[in-house]
């Protein structure tokens, strides 16, 4: 393909995003794809500097805004220095978190209004949309053990640690993307063992992936 595709993986704490993202690496790597695996907030050293500040919490007592900002601005730099030009040279992109979690967390869930939601996002991304976002859905007080599981005597970090009741809200604000969007997203049941999870993802993505070299021209977007 000459034009690369990009996925995103989205969806609680917990869901297994990260595990199931190496598992498909290597299920495409073997295929002959050229992978490139990143995550948000971080993924570029600009946004991995921006990232602590982020997870930490130093950046809460200052506001939402101040918090999407920073998203938005470690989101803009991760695009520009490393999935655009992954994309452009016909790479397959593989990012754990990308703009939904900013719309449900700093958005859905937060206190901050669609309107500046959508212009800080448009800024962030400029034009790179996902091809394709994997939902990973998930009862979160079933993704909280995990993550505890997973933390051992580590602190759960800014979101981690807020009510259940947050949390499943967010849940739902996923699934409402999912519904708002059905071409791009598709939902996960992560609660399903890790290789059952494993097969639903290798079907959705390597069907997604035939589809569009058939496109005679592929999807302009982004590039
Ligand atoms: P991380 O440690 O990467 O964990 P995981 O993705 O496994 O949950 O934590 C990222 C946290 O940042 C997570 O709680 C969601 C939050 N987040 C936002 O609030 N907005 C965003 O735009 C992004 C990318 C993440």
């Amino acid at each position: 393909m000459t034009r690369g595709f990009f996925i995103t993986f989205e969806g609680g704490e917990g869901a297994g995003k990260s595990t199931q993202i190496r598992r498909l690496a290597e299920k495409l790597r073997a295929k002959g794809y050229k992978i490139v695996v990143t995550r948000e907030p971080g993924g570029s050293p600009g946004a991995e500097a921006v990232r602590h500040v982020l997870l930490s919490g130093a950046a809460e007592p200052f506001g939402p805004e101040m918090e999407a900002l920073l998203f938005a601005a470690a989101r803009s730099d991760h695009v520009e220095q490393v999935i655009r030009p992954a994309i452009q040279s016909g790479k397959i992109v593989l990012c754990d978190r990308f703009l939904d979690s900013s719309r449900v967390y700093q958005g859905g869930t937060g206190s901050l209004d669609a309107t500046y939601m959508a212009e800080i996002e448009r800024i962030a991304i400029n034009g790179m949309m996902p091809d394709m976002t994997l939902i990973m859905d998930i009862d979160p007080a079933e993704g909280l053990k995990r993550a505890a599981a997973r933390r051992g005597a580590g602190e759960a970090d800014r979101f981690e640690k807020e009510d259940l009741a947050i949390h499943q809200r967010r849940r739902q604000a996923f699934l409402a993307i999912a519904e708002q969007e059905p071409d791009r997203c598709i939902v996960i049941d992560a609660s399903a063992d890790v290789d059952a999870v494993e097969n639903q993802i290798t079907a959705a993505v390597f069907a997604a992936i035939e589809a569009r070299s058939k496109v005679p021209h592929g999807r302009a977007k982004g590039a």
